[in-house]
């Protein structure tokens, strides 16, 4: 996202309604502005992509205007047209009015600036498995990206984390699993749009069961692991996503459970996990004393993620 100095947005900008938003305002810098103060008035919760309010709106606006979301600063005092003036508009009093996280109101998700299409079937990208694979140096677990020869993403949702890997590793055969049909559809856009149908490989199933006798060099995995009081506190942006792509039971290990079970058997000799599981970690570690994982962390994580190799799963 930019480095823009969140206090120059801090002037507050108020209008009545989109139509008068529409027709006072006339610069990008206006509706940033705009969008600032009406975000900032109200209570919304970020965390699809973006995490305070005059990230979102930067985010709105430019990929509102078709722009590039990396650059703010050239664009700022663009006049719009009476046509862009509108769309602006009716997007930041949607994010305001119905809670709709902002990806879903443009049907775009970026993760590690790659872009991804996205809508209600699918959460939108966020897993920090992304930013330990995309490091500058590479992930230290995995010596020599050019020597994975496959990888699965299991619970792929949009595809994603896979549609990722295929970029990473560029000698590997990809497959994406997921047991939503509806996200299937999703992750098949996707790998169109990526031009990947030759490396990622799509198919429906209840975790492993559709990969019967596959083994991989690499799995990725970011199942549900939203436990009962997580789901209970969710804020209103994310019940928008799929219940089934949060949801894992009492203590949030149900489908973690299930894929430690099976892992082993799916993964190559030398192979290793990468698994996304929130805040489970000391529930897991109490559920497995014996098992030796490797906690990652990330600029905005801390031990959220963990990786094991084949040899030390159970
Ligand atoms: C947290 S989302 C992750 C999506 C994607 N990997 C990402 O990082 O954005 C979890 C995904 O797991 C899928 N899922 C839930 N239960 C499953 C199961 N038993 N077998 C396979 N996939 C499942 C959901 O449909 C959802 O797409």
């Amino acid at each position: 996202m930019n480095e823009t100095n969140i206090f120059s947005f801090a002037r507050p900008l108020k209008l009545e309604n989109i139509a008068s938003a529409a027709s006072s305002l006339s610069t990008v810098e206006d509706f940033v502005r705009y969008g600032v103060t009406r975000f900032t008035d109200s209570q919304l919760s970020f965390g699809h992509g973006t995490d305070n309010a005059v990230d979102e709106t930067i985010f709105m606006v430019l990929e509102g205007l078709g722009l590039p979301i990396d650059a703010l600063e050239p664009h700022l005092q663009r006049v719009l047209s009476l046509p862009e003036k509108q769309r602006l508009a009716a997007l930041i009093d949607a994010r305001v009015t119905t809670k709709k996280p902002a990806s879903y109101l443009l049907n775009k998700a970026y993760i590690q600036g790659v872009p991804f299409y996205v809508d209600e079937r699918v959460i939108v990208p966020r897993s920090f498995i992304a930013e330990i694979l995309c490091q500058e140096d590479g992930f230290s677990g995995i010596a020599d990206y050019d020597a994975v020869g496959s990888v699965l993403d299991l619970c792929t949702g949009s595809g994603c984390l896979g549609i990722l890997a295929a970029m990473l590793f560029p000698n590997a055969q990809v497959d994406i699993a997921d047991l939503s049909q509806d996200a299937l559809e999703v992750a098949k856009r996707n790998v169109q749009d990526h031009k990947m149908q030759d490396r990622v490989h799509i198919h429906q199933g209840d975790l492993f069961a559709p990969l019967a006798g596959k083994s991989y060099d690499l799995i990725l995995t970011n199942p549900p692991y939203v436990d009962k009081e997580g789901m209970d506190d969710l804020p209103e942006e994310f019940r928008f996503e799929p219940v089934m792509a949060l949801a894992a039971g009492d203590d949030g290990l149900d489908i973690v459970h299930s894929i430690m079970a099976e892992a082993k058997s799916h993964l190559n000799d030398g192979g290793g996990m990468m698994c996304e599981l929130g805040r489970c970690g000391p529930a897991l570690e109490a559920a497995y004393p014996r098992t030796m994982f490797t906690w990652l962390s990330t600029e905005n994580s801390d031990g959220e993620v963990f990786w094991i190799k084949k040899k030390n799963l159970p």
